[in-house]
């Protein structure tokens, strides 16, 4: 590497705080819970610790956005008590007021969440579904009376997610959650959210190293025709992802009202390891999880949120007062590409657009086995986007975050068909000995080139390579003067035949 001299700046705890992603003021969360666009306001209820920045007191913490970039903080919309952690779930607006829950002519939204009894509770040791409404538009909220509406006698049936369905003359609500320890999602109906039938499961199906968390079910247009509509279940599971931890999978089938039927199965009962890179993931980096889709999205758009860690380290990473940020908003289509039907994931337009400055533009250069600080490319907050022609080198790509010497690597190897994220060397790494990872996902090229979308914040890289075909989400701690960008090519030649970069703080 071109030597350079550069003066080491500790990084703070606070400093870390993301410039694009949410976080809780001074608190704990993970995954995200009843994500719904209501009245102009997309809400983002989350997991948090009302008390502390560790997991515990389970509540729903809350914030609003208009844009989907700027998030405001709310009071916690639905607290812990003596008997219950309140687990994720869901949130639905009942617009004709099949709950009852309503009031003169106000209809309620209703959070279906899961009751975590505690101990010493009337019902100690089971996870079952409850019920809460808002007749505020969200703000404030009610537990219901007649709590848990639905109890297996189960103690990990859990993370309910309710949506309608319309099946022409059959419409009633449908509710996936998950029998945790059997890899299993479980599917309800309803007609008044308060009474609920079982319909079917689905699973144990690929994954299955670890338990079943989060599940989402929701239909998609292929290439955008309206007539040609497939079913895309998602469903968490920790640990067991594709490099070691917490990860979502997918699968593409059909819906009909009552069964899930999976046209993506790879393997069926419990996991082959050697098929784990053939699965369908959500992300194939490590902190990406909990991910579920906003209700009444406007224009019929899939919007997915994750949250950003990773349970093998998640209470120790290095930040303070908050721990844990969101990942960006993504938007979710199915498209062909290359003959195979594939699940694309963008960041949402409205963060895309975010006001940039400061762009950095290089186009067809060659490097040939040498790391190369981009002069004036430099940033802690970043979009980066790159195309690159393969030549003879093994691996090429760019070191963000970098001091000159280390930094967090993220490089195609062609020959392999891999996309690898290495922050081994990111900064720092010694707070828990998971943490420092070398990681890989399946990556193909189009048409000869690869191309990469990275944003980059003050914690945390997400690329989106291959427009949206293959994600990577990771957590990274540098120091707050690691600022270098370079590029990389590692025996032998590549072409970078474009390259921007986009200050986004
Ligand atoms: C997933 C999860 C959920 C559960 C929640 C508890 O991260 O374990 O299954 O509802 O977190 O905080």
């Amino acid at each position: 590497m071109d030597t350079l001299t550069s003066t080491h700046t500790a990084a703070t705890a606070d400093s870390y705080r993301p410039a694009l992603h949410y976080t809780a003021t001074d608190t704990w969360l993970n995954d995200p819970n009843g994500l719904i666009f209501h009245e102009g306001v997309y809400h983002l209820y989350y997991q948090n610790n009302p008390m502390g920045n560790v997991w515990g007191n389970m509540s729903w913490g809350h914030a609003t956005s208009t844009d989907l970039q700027t998030w405001t903080e709310h009071p916690v919309a639905i607290a812990c008590d003596e008997n219950e952690d309140i687990f994720s779930g869901s949130i639905v607006y009942d617009r004709h007021n099949t709950s009852g829950f309503g009031s003169g002519s106000v209809a309620p939204l209703v959070a279906i969440y899961t009751s975590a009894f505690k101990p010493g509770s009337m019902h100690e040791g089971v996870q079952a579904q409850s019920l809460a409404y808002s007749l505020d538009g969200g703000y404030t909220w009610t537990k219901h009376a007649g709590n848990p509406v639905l109890s297996r006698g189960s103690a990990e049936f859990r993370d309910p997610k309710v949506f309608r369905y319309d099946g022409g003359a059959r419409s009633y609500w449908v509710m996936v959650a998950v029998e945790a320890k059997d890899f299993q999602v479980v599917f309800y109906k309803s007609d008044d959210l308060k009474n609920w039938e079982l319909l079917s499961t689905f699973g144990p199906a690929n994954a299955t190293g670890g338990v079943w968390e989060c599940p989402d079910l929701f239909p998609l247009p292929v290439d955008g025709d309206p007539d040609d509509l497939k079913w895309v279940l998602t469903v968490n599971l920790n640990p067991g992802g594709p490099n070691k931890g917490s990860a979502g999978q997918y699968f593409i089938g059909d819906f009909d009202g009552t069964t899930f039927t999976s046209a993506s199965t790879v393997t069926e009962g419990l996991q082959d390891p050697d098929r784990l890179g053939e699965y369908g993931w959500l992300d194939w980096g490590r902190d990406y999880y909990a991910a579920v889709s906003f209700s009444d999205a406007p224009d019929n758009r899939r919007l997915m949120v994750g949250w950003m860690n990773n349970w093998e380290y998640a209470n120790d990473i290095p930040t303070a007062p908050w721990r844990s940020p969101m990942s960006l908003v993504r938007e979710i289509s199915l498209q062909t590409r290359n003959g195979d039907l594939c699940l694309v994931q963008q960041p949402a337009n409205e963060t895309t657009t975010l006001a940039g400055s400061d762009s950095f533009r290089l186009s067809e250069a060659t490097i040939d086995d040498a790391v190369q600080v981009l002069a004036g490319a430099a940033g802690t907050v970043q979009r980066i986007d790159a195309t690159f022609t393969p030549g003879s080198a093994e691996e090429f790509g760019l070191i963000l975050r970098g001091d000159g010497v280390k930094g967090t690597r993220i490089g195609v190897r062609p020959d392999e068909g891999k996309l690898c994220v290495d922050r081994r060397e990111s900064g720092q790494t010694d707070f828990h000995e998971s943490f420092p990872s070398m990681d890989t996902a399946p990556l193909r090229t189009t048409a000869g080139s690869y191309h990469l979308s990275i944003f980059v914040d003050r914690c945390s890289v997400e690329i989106f390579a291959q427009e949206g075909q293959v994600t990577m989400t990771e957590l990274i701690f540098p120091a707050e003067s690691s600022t270098d960008l370079s590029v990389y090519a590692i025996g032998g030649t590549a072409t970078i035949n474009s390259l921007q970069v986009t200050q986004l703080a």
